[in-house]
């Protein structure tokens, strides 16, 4: 079996307040606070780079688990927002956390990539393959908004989130990682999309616009219910967890009418939804732990409570995951 054994997380210090985009772009604290349910955000220093989120998020939460160097064999980073396009972040991050010479790579599943990585996480320590894997969500969405596109640039934050997994010989015991169900479907593929800076269109054929993130927000609100609702009843099918034990719905923070809809489509109470993104906004691959570690710090998980978690994003990529909560000390 699989446990979480630590937390961690890190948000760079700038925040970004509505009223502050609202004199950037043509938009308000108003429709921005109606239309997503976001507040404020933060964003990382120029200069300030996915990977130092990463290794701030990653200490913590090796710190949570009570480990130093040594005792991670593996490094599992999610982001959509690497430090470059080559080579990955996570050997860095490895490097700088002082693992020594463990296994270290990046998942591409954007705003799914956080749940990704913790399926590769769970099926190295499944495999026999690895002990102990740090998985980290990363995100610098900053450096690649437009910034002449108000709708996307009101939406993302920065932040990391990091959870310690480990092979625990006991089922049953709090912080089980009880399954993992992903999918995708690429048919999708132009929702969500950085045009330039790939093998399809090299960022020096591109046009300097190709070289942002974009998104078709309607249709990719429409699929975001349906595919996390769709992946969520399927994983609890598959554990045997009915939707009234489900204590807490953690679901990618990526807009409030969007929680409130997954609630609704998968018939568990709104009050059961955590929320932080009005306070941090759509975080992309940090989104999930980000939130995790909110609720904890307001007191919301006790020991052994069911937490289902599910994400979404660009690819198209969905994922959820379930576990009970562990007897951790965030930091
Ligand atoms: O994390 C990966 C997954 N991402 C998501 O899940 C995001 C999903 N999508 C959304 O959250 C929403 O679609 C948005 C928040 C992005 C947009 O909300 P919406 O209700 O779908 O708005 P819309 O795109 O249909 O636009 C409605 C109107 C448009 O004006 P017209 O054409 O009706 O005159 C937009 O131009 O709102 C306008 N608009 C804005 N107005 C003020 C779009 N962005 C803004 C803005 N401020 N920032």
């Amino acid at each position: 079996m699989t446990a979480l054994i630590g937390l961690g997380t890190y948000l760079p210090p700038r925040e970004v307040t509505n009223a502050e985009l609202a004199a950037r772009f043509d938009t308000s604290d108003e429709w921005i606070t109606a239309r997503t349910g976001i507040r404020t955000r933060r964003w990382a220093d120029p200069g300030t780079a996915t990977g130092d989120l990463a290794v701030a998020a990653g200490e913590r939460a090796l710190k949570s688990a009570g480990l130093g160097p040594g005792d991670v064999d593996a490094v599992v980073l999610a982001t959509t927002t690497p430090d470059h396009p080559c080579p990955a972040t996570a050997p860095d991050v490895a490097a700088r956390l002082g693992l020594g010479h463990v296994a270290a790579y990046d998942i591409a599943a954007v705003c799914s990539g956080f749940l990704y990585a913790l399926a590769v996480g769970h099926g190295q320590i499944a495999a026999g393959q690895a002990r102990r894997v740090l998985v980290i969500g990363a995100e610098t969405y900053s450096t690649i908004l437009d910034p002449a596109d108000r709708t996307t640039g009101v939406i993302f934050g920065d932040g990391a989130g990091a959870v310690v997994l480990a092979a625990e010989p006991e089922t049953g015991r709090p912080g089980a990682l009880l399954g993992v169900d992903l999918g995708s479907d690429g048919a999708l593929r132009d929702l969500i999309r950085i045009p330039a800076g790939g093998s399809r269109l090299p960022a020096r054929d591109g046009a300097a616009a190709d070289r942002y993130f974009t998104m078709q927000g309607t249709k990719v609100f429409q699929q975001a219910v349906v595919r996390m609702g769709d992946s969520a009843t399927a994983l609890l099918e598959r554990i045997g967890w009915r939707r009234d034990e489900v204590d807490h719905l953690v679901g990618h923070q990526a807009n409030v009418r969007i929680l409130a809809a997954l609630a609704r489509y998968l018939k568990i109470p709104a009050e059961r939804a955590v929320v932080n993104l009005d306070r941090v906004g759509n975080t992309s691959a940090a989104s999930i732990p980000l939130a995790l570690a909110d609720a904890a710090a307001q007191g919301r998980f006790a020991v052994g409570d069911r937490v289902l978690m599910t994400a979404f994003g660009g690819g198209l990529t969905w994922a959820s995951a379930a576990i009970t909560w562990p007897d951790i000390h965030p930091c």
